[in-house]
């Protein structure tokens, strides 16, 4: 084996070709299908970004009604699926229940397996993209002990999903137009980023030609981590903890710089971004606006601040290019729409859905695609020889 050359965490290794996300770290750069993360986050809805993203183009009138029918045809999930909530009870792991329901959906979808043409491709994404946040609704309602509240077809995607989230059988939930664009702009700025590690899982699923569903069940699974999407719990569990304790922004700083704690500034750091996340930026902005127009005074924004004051002139972050990434300040606006924290993780999984689909896609059509199989630098005995267990030492 010695012709292998070990790529730790795989830091330089291009694993594919895409057409979908294209990042510039040095510069702060994120664009999907070539269009800035900024224009798509100020103008488009999630609807419009995530067919950006899984269909190469920004939609016309016609392709995006389209679009935005056959997500609400797809919202209701199948009855007998509906009974798997019931196993879960009340100490359901979102995350866990997203994972497996997604995978499940496998079995309510006949085309899934074998998608004979592009349409077939299209109603698995269309249905993807729509049950997923039905599942991570009633996963919640599970959780909290609420009856499941059904879609109703006359709901736009992220009214829809709140509808199931917040109404209950005495109180029809109806957002204000803050909490909706709010949403749809933090589901938009996590509809894709290239190779990270949960979509590099659903491409190496896919790459066994494993169908849609599952490989994205796989990506939702990766994406639990909070090294990756679970970091926007683990943001708030730390500044949380730094309000609730009285601690000094500094002094808690010290502990993360110190190795041997093996703590780390949550939220901070990225393989790619070395200047700035151009998501944590627009995120920030979007988080002042939102408390200012509903008036919400939330005390962990303040330590957020303050620790990233600290942090950004502190040597150690400097060296290191260590910034705030899209969890920073994300779980602060998920917080004023009222989403839960066992729920955060669960959202981000929803806004990347079109990127895992965009990518499996790129797979599913290379008809070049050749099966994901690394090789490894085999570190243990070379050779050892069967002994009778009573002389094992
Ligand atoms: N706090 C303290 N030190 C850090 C941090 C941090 N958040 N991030 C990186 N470092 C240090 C790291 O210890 C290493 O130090 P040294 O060179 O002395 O050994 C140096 O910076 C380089 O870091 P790395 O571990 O080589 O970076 P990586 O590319 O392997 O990891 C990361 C990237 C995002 C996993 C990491 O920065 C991290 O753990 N951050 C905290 C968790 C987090 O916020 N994750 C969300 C990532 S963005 C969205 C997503 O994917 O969900």
């Amino acid at each position: 084996t010695g012709h292998i050359t070990l790529d730790d965490g795989y830091g330089n290794t291009g694993s594919c070709q895409s057409d979908v996300t294209f990042i510039d770290g040095e510069q702060g750069i994120l664009r999907y299908r070539g269009y800035p993360i900024e224009q798509i986050a100020e103008n488009s809805s999630f609807i419009e970004a995530a067919y950006l993203v899984i269909f190469g183009k920004l939609p016309k009138q016609d392709e995006r009604d389209n679009f935005a029918q056959a997500l609400a045809d797809n919202a209701p999930l199948h009855q007998s699926m509906m009974k798997h909530f019931d196993g879960y009870g009340s100490n359901g792991q979102p995350m866990a229940v997203l994972s497996a329901m997604v995978n499940s959906l496998t079995a309510y979808d006949p085309h899934v397996m074998h998608p004979a043409d592009e349409s077939d491709v299209f109603n698995a994404a269309a249905t993807l993209m729509s049950k997923v946040r039905t599942i991570a609704a009633a996963s919640h309602k599970t959780t909290i002990g609420e009856p499941i509240v059904y879609p109703r077809p006359d709901l736009k995607y992220v009214e829809n999903f709140l509808h199931m989230m917040f109404s209950t059988p005495y109180h029809d939930y109806e957002p204000t137009p803050e909490v909706v664009r709010a949403l749809n702009m933090f589901l938009v700025l996590h509809a894709d980023h290239e190779q990270n590690c949960s979509t590099s899982t659903v491409r190496m699923v896919a790459s066994s030609k494993a169908n849609m569903f599952a490989s994205a069940s796989a990506g939702i699974s990766a994406l639990w981590g909070p090294l990756h999407g679970g970091a926007n719990v683990a943001v708030i569990e730390m500044l949380q903890k730094i309000y609730d304790e009285g601690l000094d922004p500094a002094v808690f700083m010290d502990e993360v710089k110190d190795k041997e704690t093996g703590r780390k500034l949550m939220g901070f750091g990225h393989r790619v971004y070395k200047n700035f996340d151009p998501r944590a930026t627009i995120l920030k902005g979007a988080a002042f606006d939102m408390l200012e127009k509903m008036n919400i005074d939330d005390p962990l924004l303040d330590v957020a601040l303050k620790l990233e004051e600290v942090a950004l002139k502190d040597d150690y972050f400097v060296e290191r290019k260590l910034y705030p990434n899209v969890d920073f300040y994300s779980g602060i606006i998920l917080r004023a729409i009222g989403i839960p924290l066992d729920m955060f993780t669960v959202m981000f999984a929803i806004g990347r859905m079109p990127g895992w689909i965009a990518n499996w896609k790129e797979v599913h059509e290379d008809p070049k695609s050749r099966i994901y199989r690394p090789r490894q630098i085999y570190t243990g005995d070379v050779e050892n020889t069967w002994i009778p267990r009573n002389e094992r030492s």
